[in-house]
């Protein structure tokens, strides 16, 4: 029988990129792809892209079991909110009385004794998934490229950041999408790991002078400080309590109190066949590929 995949939050950044990784699997009768939607015009996004869609709201816990029917392998991934904790232990519970076999987990990197809330949240989801008896592969990765692009995107000329000058390390999402796509078609061979995924340990200036030389303009860092983040992220409406946690381990990072920042690891050629992308790469193909908006154009 075919087995069943399902990728929560398939419209987002992560999950579309695993989506699009595992279309032409779908396409070849290899597995069956559903996307789980939370809202019709998300169900209508999945669809234009030629994606199965299925209702799935973590906040309507009554959507979970009819979306896991028949599921075999799940990807569980959850927004930038404290929530991340209710709706992974919902997503689990239904999971589990669906007979799903294997989570595949998106979390971020950090040691194993870490004492920062997010990262903790997310250690803790993992031991639940293990503690319930599911196969498991956790993905681990570091900071996403992709956030540097998106606000480049808007702001073509600088990056603010609030890491100061620390070195920390940086993966793509098609990075973590690629691996992620691997454990999801062959989970029997990613059962039990834990794949840490950075790829580049860099300061942020280091890569705004990247920028510099790949657009051949001007590209400054504006590092600002740690403690500028809360105010910042309660300003583009994040959840307070994520956004307290999310702003104190930057503020560990950018005192050098988080022992894993930089580390870069050499796990993802052996896992997706191909070297992973780094700095200069990434910013050539997203300059190809996702046309730059900025403000007030
Ligand atoms: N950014 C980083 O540098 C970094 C580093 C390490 C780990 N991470 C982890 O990455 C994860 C976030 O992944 P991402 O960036 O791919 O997320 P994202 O782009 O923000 O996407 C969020 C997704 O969740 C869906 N969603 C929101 N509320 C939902 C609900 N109530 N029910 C069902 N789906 C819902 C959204 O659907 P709609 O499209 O319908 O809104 C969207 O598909 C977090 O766990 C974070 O800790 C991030």
């Amino acid at each position: 029988m075919m087995r069943r995949v399902l990728v929560s939050a398939a419209t987002g950044t992560i999950g579309r990129a695993t989506m699009q990784l595992l279309a032409g699997d779908a396409a070849a009768g290899t597995l069956e792809l559903l996307g789980a939607a939370r809202s019709a015009k998300s169900a209508d996004t999945l669809r234009l892209q030629g994606f199965t869609p299925v209702a799935f709201d973590y906040d309507a816990p009554e959507t979970l079991l009819p979306a896991l029917e028949g599921v075999d392998t799940v990807f569980l991934i959850t927004g930038y909110t404290v929530d991340m904790l209710i709706h992974s232990k919902r997503l689990l519970d239904a999971a589990k009385a669906a007979g799903v076999r294997h989570i595949v987990h998106l979390g971020a990197l950090a040691a194993d004794d870490t004492p920062h809330a997010h990262f903790g949240w997310h250690q803790l989801i993992e031991r639940t998934i293990e503690s319930m008896g599911f196969d498991f592969t956790h993905l681990r990765p570091n900071f996403f490229m992709d956030t540097v692009w998106a606000g480049f995107r808007h702001r073509p000329d600088r990056i603010v950041h609030f890491v100061g000058d620390r070195v920390v390390s940086w993966v793509s999402s098609q990075d973590i999408a690629a691996v992620a796509a691997e454990a999801l078609r062959r989970p029997d061979q990613h059962k039990g790991k834990t794949y840490p995924l950075a790829v580049e340990a860099l300061p942020v200036s280091q890569i705004a002078a990247l920028f510099s030389q790949v657009t051949q303009t001007d590209v400054q860092y504006r590092p600002r400080p740690a403690g500028d983040l809360l105010p910042s992220l309660l300003r583009q409406g994040m959840e307070p309590v994520y956004a307290a946690g999310l702003a104190e381990g930057v503020a560990a990072i950018e005192a050098g109190h988080l022992p894993l920042a930089g580390a870069v690891y050499d796990n993802i050629a052996p896992i997706v066949g191909r070297p992973p992308v780094k700095w200069r790469d990434f910013i050539l193909q997203r300059l190809a590929t996702d046309p730059l908006t900025p403000r007030g154009q």
